[in-house]
């Protein structure tokens, strides 16, 4: 069975503050897309990889993974994204050729994966889970608020959820390509990951033990956290 990797990369990064977008910023020299790419192609199971890359941007990012080397057996597409992470992948699933039954949905702003997270992903398809979560237990205890009327007025706490039972989930997200077109196609409304919308067909969510490498870089100190995370492979 063959497996495709589609990284939404068409984010413009806000919460990072003003730059380029997000995938294109470098770590340690490196665009973070650059990171992303290798990390789904590290691997061997992993033989195309689809970028969706921001609308404007799509033959500037074709030529920066060129100038990269990439294993002989990994093939990579280039494609514009949309408005949303959501219609992201959708235009990345439009793209995907036939042939790969097994997608894995991986976010250009978690370029640090280790591989071995990659695998035991796959792994999980594979076993027959139509979609599978690589996760995390959470450091924090969480709290679910009422949200304050006006802005900058207090917020109250509605509900404090069992620690023990939360987890944080990460990418890549793995699942059976026709259960993800499905949802897809059916999911209509806000949701923030690809395996929430398999939850709503009603099918089961697999969750394989994800990574503290495979964090997000989503604000400012988390570049800092990632260039000494590449500094510290390279020791
Ligand atoms: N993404 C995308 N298309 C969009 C929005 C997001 O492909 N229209 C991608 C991002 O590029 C990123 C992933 O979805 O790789 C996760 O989103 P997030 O971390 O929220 O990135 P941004 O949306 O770029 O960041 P922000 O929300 O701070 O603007
Ligand atoms: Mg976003």
């Amino acid at each position: 069975v063959r497996t495709a990797a589609v990284i939404p990369a068409a984010g413009r990064g806000v919460r990072l503050g003003p730059g380029a977008p997000k995938a294109l910023r470098a770590l340690n020299g490196t665009p973070m897309l650059v990171h992303a790419v290798h990390a789904m192609a590290a691997s061997r199971a992993v033989s195309l990889v689809v970028v969706v890359a921001p609308p404007d941007g799509s033959a500037e990012v074709k030529s920066m993974l060129d100038a990269h080397a990439l294993p002989e057996r990994t093939d990579v597409l280039v494609v514009p994204g949309g408005q949303s992470r959501q219609e992201s992948v959708r235009l990345g699933l439009d793209a995907l050729p036939p042939g790969y039954d097994i997608v894995l949905v991986h976010d250009a702003a978690r370029p640090l994966v280790p591989v071995d997270t990659v695998d035991s992903v796959i792994e999980a398809v594979r076993g027959g889970a139509p979609a599978v979560v690589p996760a995390v237990p959470l450091a924090d205890t969480v709290k679910e608020v009422e949200p304050a009327e006006v802005a900058g007025a207090a917020e109250t706490v509605l509900a404090t959820p069992v620690r023990a039972r939360l987890r944080a989930v990460q990418t890549p997200q793995g699942f059976d390509r026709g259960t993800l077109v499905r949802a897809h196609e059916s999911v209509t409304g806000e949701v923030t990951d690809d395996a929430g919308m398999v939850e709503r067909l009603g099918l089961p969510v697999v969750v394989v033990p994800g990574h503290e490498e495979a964090f997000k870089v989503t604000r400012p100190l988390d570049l800092v956290l990632a260039e000494a995370v590449l500094a510290r492979r390279r020791l």
